[in-house]
């Protein structure tokens, strides 16, 4: 089993990436592949509304030259998806978005790349506005027909500087807990 992870951060070793990290160690302590993808460095542009997706049917997103097609393609091959993402004014990042909008039509095209797939949210934020971002990621995991895992509290740690989430006890602890479930459940529906 594998699970995917994408950080939406500019900031490639940032706090979300450190907080992703605490997810995939409970997730590898149960055996579970874990593979990060960094969306920081690229330039993602959003959904065109082309409909060309919808048309060609290929699995495929229309926009050339960025790397949202490979993406697509290992996120229909991993059986859990951890979208991560810094909270930028209350939301998730704008590349974040881009992917889930362009991901999410392709997805939806053809016939439910995503659907019974184990997702989680990871946020990192300075002081206020997780929740709200969260809610945007788990929005796009339901209508992809994935499935949600709790964590002990809310997904996210609290820190503004890099590294400042390693301070955040209770942080540190969700992501444990919310690989524990994600890895529980996977577990589950394998059988
Ligand atoms: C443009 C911008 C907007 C931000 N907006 C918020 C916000 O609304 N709420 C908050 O708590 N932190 C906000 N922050 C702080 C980041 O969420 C915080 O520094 C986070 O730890 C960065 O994670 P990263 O290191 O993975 O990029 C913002 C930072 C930037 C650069």
């Amino acid at each position: 089993m594998k699970v995917l992870a994408i950080n939406g951060s500019a900031r490639q070793n940032g706090n979300t990436a450190l907080l992703i990290n605490h997810v995939f160690a409970a997730l590898q302590a149960e055996g579970i592949a874990t593979e990060l993808v960094q969306l920081g460095g690229h330039a993602i542009r959003g959904c065109g509304g082309c409909n060309t997706c919808m048309k060609l049917q290929n699995q495929r997103c229309s926009i050339p030259n960025d790397p949202v097609n490979d993406i697509i393609a290992k996120m229909a091959a991993a059986d859990g998806i951890i979208l991560g993402s810094p909270v930028y004014f209350a939301d998730i990042t704008p590349e974040l978005k881009a992917l889930i909008d362009r991901s999410g039509r392709v997805a939806s095209v053809n016939g439910g790349l995503f659907k019974r797939k184990v997702g989680a949210g990871v946020l990192a934020e300075r002081r206020g506005g997780a929740m709200h971002a969260l809610d945007t990621i788990n929005h796009f995991f339901h209508l992809m027909q994935m499935i949600v895992p709790g964590a002990p509290y809310w997904n996210f740690g609290i820190g503004r500087d890099i590294g400042e989430v390693e301070h955040d006890a209770e942080g540190i602890a969700n992501m444990k807990g919310l690989g524990e479930n994600m890895a529980w459940l996977l577990e589950k529906l394998q059988t």
